[in-house]
Parts: structure tokens; sequence; C-alpha cells
């Protein structure tokens, strides 16, 4: 009687401990997956033609090999110009930047701060500065160093990105932020999407525009390949990129060439431009960029102005002279100046100033072609003052241009890159997972190494039956031990 309650205390009192000791083992397997990884921040400033931005990123930390989630996690638009605006006064170029370091400062935990890695890219603003005076470009990229460098943060280079960069890091941040490349599961494991797409890049930005994909053949000219390796898988991308062609030059050669033709009549017809509206400029100002030749009668303080006619046959024509559809020497094989493309291939996301210009038109992400062109020319057609009743709160200088930007626009795509078939494979977007599409994004994975050349291996901590066998065999040692006091007790003579 006696030995047996003892013998079902002890089995009660061993059961009790497995499920404790079980409960324990399970509550802490479940803590660290659900526990928040500790955060790492990543910073690049976007040091575009017409302004500068700063994103902030932010990924957990503690991924074997860096194959976490990279999100966006803030952005700050800097006021004024692009860097290169300060041209003259390199200095300023460096304080503009302060306000959005000290909103970083503010966004990232203390701790984290000097861990925190920060570029700043410069696009075509600055390649255009170099080409007009080198000693200026390295004045203004000192100074932004130089106040990047007075934060706590850690500091990994101020530069110019080449064009083929600009158009790889866009192709990347894209492909990354649809996880074209890898596909990441909850649990920090990874696995190659089956049956992924890999698209196509367009940037459109105030001074250059991009293209990058992957063509069906391989890249005849090697000057717009791109090479990258990633998780272990070769792309050969074709990319390039346009100078003087993003929107704001772009117009400006309209306005230049308009001039040109005009043959000094004044005032000066711009088709693009609303009836309604007039725009007076000097010539010092109208040429005063490396992608206008000046005329021999050029003469800095003479005032021209540009009438508006809402002319919308005119405009789409005057963009086929800015842009050379006859001149190549790889046909068919051609974009617009002669340039060298392969025929486009796949979807494509079309962003920056495309997403804004289609998405005032009401066309984004997609429309048909047919719908397209008619938006455009009505929209063209429209009066200043129609204009300004409908959209009273709309900047003029966009209101003005959002007719000549959709029609350059539509003619660099469907003229230019030949998306005369498959318009319907671009779709104008913004972000991907609240993550801003450019190439930032796509230019810290790599310089931080988020993107491994190699394959990761999947073995992320220990496997989940693994881990039971575990808990199993501790539990199963602890009742046999238990087991065995209780018999060794229940032997022991009673005193
Ligand atoms: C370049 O800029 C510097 C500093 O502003 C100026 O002294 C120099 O004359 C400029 N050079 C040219 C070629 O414009
Ligand atoms: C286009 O380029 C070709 C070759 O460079 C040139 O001969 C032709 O005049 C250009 N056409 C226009 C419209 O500028
Ligand atoms: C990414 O960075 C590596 C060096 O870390 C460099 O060799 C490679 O060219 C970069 N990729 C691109 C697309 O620039
Ligand atoms: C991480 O990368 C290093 C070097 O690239 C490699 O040797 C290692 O096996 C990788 N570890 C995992 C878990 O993928």
């Amino acid at each position: 009687m006696m030995v047996k309650q003892t013998i079902v205390r002890a089995l009660v009192v061993s059961l009790g401990c497995i499920a404790i000791i079980a409960l324990i083992l399970t509550v802490v397997q479940h803590q660290s997956l659900v526990l928040p990884h500790r955060l790492q921040y990543g910073m690049v400033f976007d040091a575009g033609s017409t302004h500068t931005s700063l994103y902030i990123y932010r990924w957990p930390g503690n991924k074997e090999n860096n194959t976490g989630v990279v999100s966006q996690a803030l952005v700050c638009d800097v006021d004024g110009l692009g860097i290169s605006s300060y041209a003259q006064n390199p200095p300023a170029a460096g304080i503009s930047l302060k306000k959005c370091l000290e909103m970083a400062e503010i966004a990232i935990p203390e701790g984290q701060q000097t861990a925190t890695p920060v570029y700043l890219g410069a696009t075509a603003g600055m390649r255009l500065l170099q080409l007009t005076n080198q000693t200026q470009t390295e004045q203004v990229m000192e100074q932004v160093a130089k106040v990047i460098q007075s934060f706590p943060f850690d500091f990994r280079g101020a530069r110019i990105l080449s064009g083929i960069e600009e158009g790889a890091y866009g192709w990347i941040t894209v492909n990354y932020l649809l996880e074209g490349f890898i596909k990441h599961s909850f649990d920090g494991e990874w696995v190659r999407p089956k049956g992924r797409k890999i698209l196509g890049a367009l940037d459109m930005g105030g001074s250059s525009t991009q293209i990058a994909f992957t063509p069906v053949d391989a890249v005849r000219d090697p000057a717009t390949a791109a090479d990258l390796k990633l998780y272990g898988h070769k792309y050969e991308v074709y990319t390039h990129s346009y100078l003087c062609y993003g929107k704001d030059q772009a117009l400006r050669q309209l306005q230049a060439h308009l001039l040109e033709m005009s043959g000094l009549a004044k005032p000066v017809t711009h088709s693009c431009f609303p009836l309604g509206y007039n725009m007076t400029i000097t010539m010092g100002n109208l040429y005063d960029s490396p992608c206008v030749a000046k005329p021999t009668w050029f003469d800095p303080t003479a005032v021209v102005t540009f009438v508006g006619t809402s002319d919308s046959a005119r405009c789409l024509s005057h963009m086929r002279s800015i842009i050379n559809l006859t001149a190549c020497s790889f046909a068919p094989d051609c974009g617009f100046n002669g340039v060298y493309q392969p025929s486009v291939n796949g979807d494509f996301f079309a962003f920056s100033a495309y997403f804004y210009t289609f998405d005032f038109l009401g066309l984004t992400p997609q429309a048909p072609l047919p719908k397209v062109l008619t938006t455009i020319d009505t929209f063209c057609r429209r009066t200043w003052a129609s204009l300004k009743t409908e959209y009273p709160n709309v900047k003029d200088s966009y209101l003005r241009d959002y007719c000549a930007s959709a029609h350059y626009m539509r003619t660099v795509l469907v003229e230019g890159y030949k998306f005369n078939t498959t318009w319907e494979n671009i779709y104008f977007q913004k972000q991907v997972a609240d993550t801003d599409i450019g190439w930032t994004l796509g230019y810290m994975l790599n310089l931080t190494n988020l993107i491994p050349p190699d394959r990761p291996q999947v073995v992320t901590g220990v496997q989940r039956s693994q881990w039971a066998a575990e808990v199993f065999f501790i539990a199963f040692a602890v009742f046999l031990s238990l087991l065995v006091l209780a018999v060794l007790w229940i032997w022991t003579p009673n005193q």
C-alpha cells in the first residue's frame, strides 16, 4: 500500500517535471521565433539634378549572411534644389543636408547610429556639372561629405554614380522588392521562387533617363552590359543612361530647338505650353547647360518669351526632333540617338518622373496605348485658364509641363525604346511594399553586401525536427533519472 502510493507519487512528480521542462523549452523556442530581431539601419542620399532625398532603410540584423528583408523606414526631402545648383556656393550644398541628418538622428536609436552606414550618390545633375567645371564639382562633393561626416553615422562616401550603375541599381531594386531573386519566408529561410519573373526598369530623372532589362540574347555592345551575380545566379543586364534626356533637360532642348526654329521671331510659339500661358527667360538661363549648344548669336542677357498654343499634334512632332530616331548603326537593335538596344523583353516598371506624369493623367498603373494617346492629346489641347480652374493647387511650373512631359515620355517609350507592340508590359509604379522604387536601395544592398554573390545556406538556427528530438531526449532522461530515484527510495528500508 505504502510502496504503491510512493510509486504513484514519484510518477506524478516526474510527469509534472517533464511537463514543466517541456513547457519551458517550448516557450524558449517560441520566443526565439517571435522576438523582434534587433533592427539595423542604413541610409542613402539620392542627390538628383532637381532635388535631394534621404532614404532610411532598416532590416532585421541577425540574419545569416544578411538575407533578411530590407524595407524603407523613412524618407526626408531636402529643402531647395539639387546639390549641383550650389556650384557657385559649395558650402551651401552641405548645409542643405543638415535638416534631414538631424531627422535621422531622431529616427535611428542612439546606440545604433555609429553602426549605421550612410552613402551619398549623385546622378546626372552632377555628371553635367562635371562636364562644365571639374573644380566646382569637387568642391560640392567635398562640402556634402564634410557635413555628413560631422554627424555620428558611419559615413561610407559621397560619389557620382555612372549612368550604368544608376540603371543597374534601379533594376536590382525592382527585382529585390518583387522577390524575383529570392523569396523570404517567415522563419528567415529563403527560396528561389518558382516561375519567377525578372522585370525591367525604366527611370526618368530630370537630367538623364535609364533603361535596364535582361534581353533574350547576349548584349552585343559591352558598353551597355552589367554582369551581376546575386545569390549564386548570374544575370546579364542591358542598361543605358541617356544623359541630357531626363525630362527637364529634354524640355530645355525643346525650348532651344523652338527658339532656333523661330528665326528669332518674337515671341516664340511653344505648342506644348497651354494657350494663355507665357514664359519669359534670358538666353543666359536657357543655355546654361551642356545639353544645349549655344547658337552663334548667343547673348546671355537677351530675353526670350515663349507663348503657349495648346497645339498637341505639333507638340508631339517636335518631340521627334529632339530624339534622333534615324541614326542607328546596330539596326534593328537600336534605342534612340544611335544607341544600341536589344528588343525589350518581359514586363517593366516605370518609376520616378514616368510615374508622376502618368499618375497625374490618371494612367497608372496601366492603360491601353490608345487610351494613353487620347488622354495626352485631350490634356494638351486645354487652355491655361481651364487647367488653373481644375487644378488650382498644382504648382504652375508642373501644370505647364505635364503636356510636354507626357508627349516626351510616350515618344521615348513607344518610338525610342520600341514598346509599340508591348506597351501593356509597362507598369507605372512608385512603390513596392511601401518602399520607393529607385536606384538607392539597390546601391545600399550592393555596398553593404546585403545581397551575397553566392548562394546562402538554408540552415538558420536549429531545425524544428531536431529541436523536437532534443526536447524529447531531455524529457526522457529526466523521467528516467526520477524513476531511478523513486525506485531507490522505495527500496530504502523504512525508518
Ligand atoms: C570653375 O569654377 C571655379 C570656381 O567657381 C572658377 O574659378 C573657374 O573659373 C571655373 N572654371 C571654368 C572653366 O568655368
Ligand atoms: C540623326 O543622326 C544622324 C547621324 O548622326 C544625322 O545624320 C541626322 O541628321 C540626325 N537627325 C536629326 C533629326 O537630328
Ligand atoms: C556591387 O559591389 C561590388 C563590390 O562590392 C562591385 O564589384 C560590383 O560591381 C557592384 N555591382 C554593381 C551593379 O555595381
Ligand atoms: C556566409 O557567407 C560565407 C562567405 O561568403 C560562407 O563561407 C558561409 O558558408 C555563409 N554562411 C551561410 C550560413 O550561408
